[in-house]
């Protein structure tokens, strides 16, 4: 069930949130906003919680008040995702169920990063049960969208969605057991987003992610380095490990789950040649306790 927040005034569920401004919790939740004990009002626009409102999204990643509407999500899986391309889907899968696999599911409470149109979280809620679940994107039309979608596959779990940014994150420092997120590369400032992450899992908290990576020198590469964001250790074949140690994290599994040449997607925020070299890794890291 999504938390009915009509009657969660002050619910223990929120325990864990805090205001972006003040860092103190919140003390009211209506159905359409959220105040903080230094009377910080957020809104919330279909039972998405908006709580970030200075960060914005590049363009590239803005999907449109069309994904409100899930049928259009679903169009999009079958027509000009990767999804609609069998060696691709097969590829995305594995990075999926990596995830999935790699979870403790039950009885606890999973934040999920830039959720987006929902691939990750629709495979994992079917395998959760009485677990406490977080999804953010910093698109308040694609989260709606995805909220909508899933209407069906919350069985016993709560779900909360928010509006919010992976580098700016409305959780306590120390207080999220699990972060998972799926394409942790689309986050472009990944570096910040990580750091934020750390900050707010719990001591021995468990960072579950999947990513494609591009080979150093490839067309893909030589085409980020023209945009605004510039390639960075995230996006590289085994350039992150050190960068995420450096951070703190201890790496617990890493697994090349595929590496080879990729076909090209009408969707791909990246516009890759068919036929260019790509690594799939899934990966656990674990905040080093202090
Ligand atoms: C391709 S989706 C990722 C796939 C998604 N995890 C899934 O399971 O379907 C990329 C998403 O990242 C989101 N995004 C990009 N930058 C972000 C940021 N700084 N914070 C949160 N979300 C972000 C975009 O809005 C977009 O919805
Ligand atoms: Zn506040």
């Amino acid at each position: 069930m999504t938390i009915n927040i009509k009657n969660t005034k002050t619910n223990k569920i929120h325990r864990v949130l805090h205001c972006l401004y003040c860092n103190k919790q919140f003390r009211f939740v209506s159905s359409n906003k959220i105040i903080c004990q230094n009377s910080h009002e957020f809104s919330i626009d279909e039972e998405v919680l908006i709580l970030e409102t200075k960060i914005k999204l590049p363009k590239k990643f803005v999907w449109g008040k069309k994904l409100r509407n899930p049928k259009e999500n679903l169009l999009l899986d079958e027509t000009q995702s990767t999804l609609a391309k069998p060696k691709s889907k097969l590829r995305m899968e594995k990075m999926i169920s990596f995830i999935v696999n790699n979870l403790t599911k039950n009885n606890t409470t999973i934040l999920d990063i830039a959720t987006g149109r929902g691939l990750l979280i629709r495979n994992l809620l079917p395998a959760t049960e009485n677990s406490v679940i977080y999804l953010t994107d910093l698109d308040t039309d694609v989260l709606v969208g995805t909220n909508k979608l899933i209407q069906t596959l919350h069985g016993k779990n709560t779900i909360v969605p928010i509006t919010s940014s992976a580098t700016h994150l409305p959780f306590n420092n120390n207080s999220i057991p699990i972060v998972v997120c799926f394409g942790i590369n689309n986050v472009r400032k990944t570096r910040e987003a990580l750091i934020e992450i750390w900050r707010i899992l719990k001591p021995e908290g468990k960072l579950i992610f999947s990513f494609s990576l591009m080979d150093q020198n490839s067309p893909s590469f030589d085409w980020l380095q023209t945009q605004n964001d510039k390639p960075n250790s995230f996006d590289v074949i085994d350039k992150w490990q050190m960068e995420a140690k450096n951070m703190g994290f201890t790496i617990f599994k890493q697994e090349i789950l595929f590496d080879g040449p990729v076909e090209k997607a009408e969707l791909d925020l990246i516009p890759r040649e068919n036929g260019e070299r790509f690594q799939d890794v899934g990966v656990v890291l674990i905040k080093k306790s202090t």
